[in-house]
C-alpha cells in the first residue's frame, strides 16, 4: 500500500514509518512545519500531491500538562486537526488511521476499559483527544481509531529513557528514584503498535480499537524492571500520586482491554514483559 505517516518525526511516527517500509509498503512521512494539520489548505496540498491509500496520523499535541493552559492549541491540533486530516483523506479516497489515548476515560475503573465503556476525560488533553476521535470517525467512514497508552519506543522522550537516565545519575550517590505505585497501566512498545496497525489496516474492518500490551503493572513496577534490565544498582522507592501533584491529573487506572481486536481474532499485542524483553533484545542487536 502507499502510506503517508503524518507526524513521522515523533515517537510513534518515526517507528511507524520504518515499520511500514520494513513490511514492504511504499511509505513516506511528513511532519510540522512541512504540514500543519490545523490548516486545511496545508493538508489538502500534501494529500492531493501524494494521494496515499492510507494516512496514518501520529501527529498530536501530546504535552499533557501544557494542554491544561494551552487549551486552544490542544483542541486545534488534537481535535480539529484530526478531523481535517480525516476529511482530506476521504477526499482523496484514503483510509484514515488515528491514535487516541486512555485519557479519554476517567481512570476510576478497576477492570480493563473496553471500547464501548463510557468515556469521561478529566484533562484538556483527554477531552481534546476524545473530540478528535469523534471528528475523525464522522468525517471518513474508512477510519481506524486505535487507543493506546503508556508508550515507549526507539526514539523520543519516554519513561524507559527517563528511568535509565535517573538510574545512571543516581547509581554512585545515595539518591533513590521515587516512582508512583498507585497508577496502573500496560507499558506498550511503539513497535507492537506499529505491527498491530499494519495488520489491522489490511482488514478493512474500520472502527474503534484498543491496542495496548497485555497484562498490567504500576509505574513503580515498570521502573524496577527497567533499572534491573539496565544493570544499575540504583534503588527505586514507591510513592503516591498525591506526593507528585501535576497540572493534569494522571489516571489511576489506564488498563485497556483489546476487546475489538480479540473479537476479530486480530489481537497481536504481547504481554508487556515479553514486549519489553523484545525491545531490549532489539536494542542489543541494533543499538541507536
Ligand atoms: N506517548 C504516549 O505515551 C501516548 C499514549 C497514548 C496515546 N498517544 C497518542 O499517540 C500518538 C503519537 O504520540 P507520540 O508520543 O508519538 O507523539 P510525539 O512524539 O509528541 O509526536 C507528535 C508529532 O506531532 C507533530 N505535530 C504537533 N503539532 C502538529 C501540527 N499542527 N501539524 C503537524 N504535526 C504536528 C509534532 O511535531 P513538533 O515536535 O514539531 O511539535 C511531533 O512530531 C498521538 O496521537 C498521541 O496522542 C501517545
Amino acid at each position: 500500500m502507499k502510506l503517508l505517516v503524518v507526524g513521522h518525526t515523533g515517537m510513534l511516527g518515526s517507528d511507524m514509518l520504518l515499520a511500514a517500509r520494513n513490511a514492504g509498503h511504499e511509505a513516506s512521512g511528513i511532519d510540522y512545519p512541512d504540514i500543519d494539520i490545523t490548516r486545511q489548505e496545508s493538508i489538502r496540498a500534501c494529500l492531493g500531491e501524494i494521494r496515499p491509500d492510507a494516512v496514518i496520523n501520529c501527529a498530536a499535541f501530546t504535552a499533557v500538562d501544557a494542554c491544561e493552559t494551552e487549551v486552544r492549541r490542544a483542541f486545534s491540533v488534537n481535535a480539529e486537526g484530526a478531523g481535517f486530516l480525516s476529511l482530506a483523506a476521504k477526499e482523496v479516497g484514503s483510509i484514515f488511521v488515528h491514535y487516541s489515548t486512555d485519557y479519554v476515560f476517567d481512570g476510576n475503573a478497576t477492570v480493563p476499559y473496553g471500547e464501548s465503556d463510557p468515556t469521561g476525560p478529566r484533562t484538556v488533553y483527554g477531552r481534546s483527544k476524545l473530540e478528535g476521535e469523534r471528528l475523525a470517525g464522522a468525517n471518513n467512514d474508512r477510519t481506524f481509531i486505535i487507543r493506546i497508552a503508556w508508550l515507549y519506543g526507539t526514539t523520543g522522550t519516554h519513561f524507559v529513557k527517563t528511568i535509565r537516565e535517573l538510574a545512571k545519575k543516581y547509581e554512585t550517590t545515595d539518591s533513590h528514584i521515587r516512582v508512583v505505585n498507585d497508577q496502573i497501566g500496560s507499558p506498550t512498545c511503539t513497535l507492537d503498535v506499529c505491527s498491530q496497525t499494519l495488520t489491522l489496516l489490511e482488514t478493512g474492518r474500520f472502527g474503534l480499537y484498543h491496542g495496548t500490551s497485555e497484562g498490567q503493572c504500576s509505574w513503580y513496577d515498570f521502573a524496577g524492571e527497567i533499572v534491573r534490565a539496565a544493570g544499575f544498582k540504583t534503588i527505586v522507592d514507591p510513592c503516591t500520586t498525591a506526593e507528585f501533584p501535576r497540572p493534569a491529573p494522571r489516571p489511576a487506572w489506564s488498563v485497556l482491554e483489546n476487546a475489538a481486536l480479540k473479537r476479530l481474532g486480530l489481537n497481536r499485542m504481547p504481554h508487556w514483559k515479553e514486549a519489553f524483553s523484545a525491545f531490549l533484545e532489539r536494542e542489543v542487536q541494533s543499538p541507536l
